[in-house]
């Protein structure tokens, strides 16, 4: 069991591609993160509505604003919403995948696991220390096998 409504750290800056996916498992959910175009990012749940195959075992297109399963060809917009089926002209409105909040602040990508009409940007922690000029920081990460409620610190 899991927090949703809340900000998670999803990714250094640098991790997040502008060609491929980053695959990531967040509150036990699978995810794919990559940038379009313009260095926004975008996150989509990696399952596919179809069939369930990992989107991220799929491409970019459209400039990097969609992602085509491989399975059988479902184009998802940055909203996760079905635009594309090959020799199909209807695509039903229920067709789509989870999209997520995302927001990047000072070296990290946050995302918002929960119901996303409670994805305020100012609940994120403030982390500036993280890129400012004044301030040295290495990124990385320290891997813990214990439960996450054993590292978790309060603000
Ligand atoms: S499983 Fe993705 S298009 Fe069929």
């Amino acid at each position: 069991m899991f927090i949703r409504n809340c900000w998670y750290v999803a990714a250094w800056d640098h991790e997040v591609p502008s060609e491929g996916f980053l695959s990531r498992t967040i509150t036990g959910t699978s995810l794919i993160f990559w940038r379009d175009a313009q260095g926004e990012v975008i996150a989509l749940e990696d399952r596919c509505c179809h069939r369930g195959a990992k989107l991220s075992k799929g491409r970019q297109e459209d400039g990097g604003n969609c992602v085509r399963c491989m399975y059988h060809g479902l184009v998802f917009d940055r909203t996760g919403r079905c635009v594309g089926a090959p020799a199909q002209s209807r695509i039903p409105p229920q067709a789509r995948v989870r999209a997520y909040p995302v927001v990047q602040q000072h070296r990290w990508t946050w995302i918002w696991m929960g119901e996303p009409e409670k994805a305020d940007p100012s609940l994120i922690p403030d982390t500036r220390w993280l890129d400012h000029s004044e301030w040295r920081s290495l990124p990385g990460y320290l891997h813990y096998d214990v439960n996450y409620l054993l590292i978790a610190d309060t603000h």
